[in-house]
């Protein structure tokens, strides 16, 4: 059994984490670290998400303060779920120390571009751990969850239809923001009165008081700070990639996107259209995400976070509500293909913190573990 010390252990990531590695035959949970605000209290009375499911064995686990000066000798690997500006700060300061003694797996965007280190989604660039081999930093970012629905759906169609450009919308979920924007938003619906408008709040309430989740749809980051489209676009183009002579040589069709926030809890849905380099029909497409799943089933089938099937297709409206736990979040959802005017046009639909998370990350865990690179 590999021992794990989660790292920001009670924020949504985290939690999903811990629910991702509760009874895993590979993995048992060592450590939880959170802020000084959590540390020394229980989980159940740390965490200000509804952990009531989980078992005493980890509830009544007393939480840890973040020490990153000082690398545990007692767990082989560190999991990475802190607050993304915190991330920032810590992990590229003191992430590659505890991979010299430890396996680091992080769910922030601190490394995921630093050409020495590999973005890795099991079912479309599990090779690219071989980056990691040759520059041996055990270290293996999660990417971008808005990422993972896009990268899922274009990862078949690059070598057979080939891609020329892509565009991309994407309509995401609260939780993407984090555990202070859930807990904000139902602050926000606690006070909304039926039929009218949510009103901002004063500043004083909830962390990010300028914004609000409820009844509404807000471009994620500013005009000229787009952050969230530019990591899509980039970490997108890094997975779809090939590994060569210790490189990641980007894939090279055009891609765009538009990034939202809307008021829905969990799943991040995109719409999709991309201009293929060969023409072909739904039908075609539809044979291409078969052969992809078949192949996946073959390859990671036998990885215990590992779906029944990577893509699902459905013959109807994908639909956030209905149909994130589909394949217990770790699907992707695909829905109306279409083919019009020469465009692929189809919708996808991910869960952000089991895929494009925490159960994501330890999917790719398992595979590093059985192939001997952890
Ligand atoms: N949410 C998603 O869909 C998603 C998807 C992919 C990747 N990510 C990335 O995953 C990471 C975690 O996201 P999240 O949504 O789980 O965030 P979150 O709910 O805001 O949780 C943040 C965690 O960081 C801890 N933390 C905050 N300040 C800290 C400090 N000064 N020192 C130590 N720990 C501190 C918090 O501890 P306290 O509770 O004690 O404050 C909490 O455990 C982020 O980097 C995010 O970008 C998120």
């Amino acid at each position: 059994m590999k021992r794990i010390g989660i790292y920001g252990a009670t924020g949504n990531v985290g939690l999903e984490a811990i629910e991702s590695l509760l009874n895993h035959q590979w993995f048992e949970i060592s450590h939880l670290y959170a802020s000084e605000r959590s540390a020394g209290k229980r989980y159940m009375d740390a965490c200000p998400l509804d952990v009531s499911h989980l078992p005493r064995s980890i509830s009544e686990i007393v939480v840890e303060p973040t020490d990153m000066k000082n690398i545990p000798t007692d767990i082989d690997i560190a999991f990475f779920a802190l607050a993304e500006d915190i991330a920032k700060e810590y992990e590229r300061k003191y992430a590659p120390e505890f991979a010299k003694s430890l396996a680091v797996i992080t769910t922030s965007s601190a490394l995921r571009m630093d050409p020495r280190i590999p973005l890795i989604i099991t079912e479309v660039n599990a090779d690219h751990a071989r980056l990691s081999e040759y520059n041996k930093i055990k270290i293996f970012p999660q990417c971008n969850c808005t990422a993972v629905p896009l990268t899922m759906a274009l990862k078949p169609l690059q070598y057979t239809v080939g891609i020329e450009m892509v565009f991309m919308d994407s309509y995401q979920s609260v939780s993407g923001a984090g555990a202070g924007a859930v807990r904000n938003w139902a602050v926000e619906r606690a006070k909304s009165e039926l039929g009218k408008m949510p009103e901002p709040f004063p500043s004083g309430i909830g962390e990010n008081p300028e914004v609000v989740y409820e009844g509404n749809v807000r471009p994620i980051g500013e005009r000229d700070s787009r952050d969230e489209e530019k990591k899509v676009v980039e970490e997108t183009l890094k997975m779809l990639g090939e590994y060569k002579d210790g490189k990641i040589v980007p894939a090279d069709f055009q891609l765009d996107c538009m990034c939202n926030r809307v008021p829905t809890l969990r799943g991040h849905f995109e719409h999709i259209r991309v201009k293929p380099k060969k023409s072909c029909t739904a039908e075609d497409i539809l044979s291409i995400y078969q052969e992809f799943n078949e192949r996946s089933k073959e390859l990671y089938g036998g990885l215990p976070s590992s779906p029944e099937q990577a893509l699902v297709i459905l013959d109807r409206q994908p639909q956030v509500r209905y149909d994130v736990s589909i394949g217990k979040g770790m699907s992707t959802v695909i829905g109306e293909i279409e083919i019009k005017d020469g465009w692929i046009r189809l919708r996808a639909l991910s869960d952000n913190l089991r895929k494009g998370a925490a159960k994501g990350s330890v999917q790719v865990m398992e595979y590093l573990l059985r192939e001997g690179y952890i």
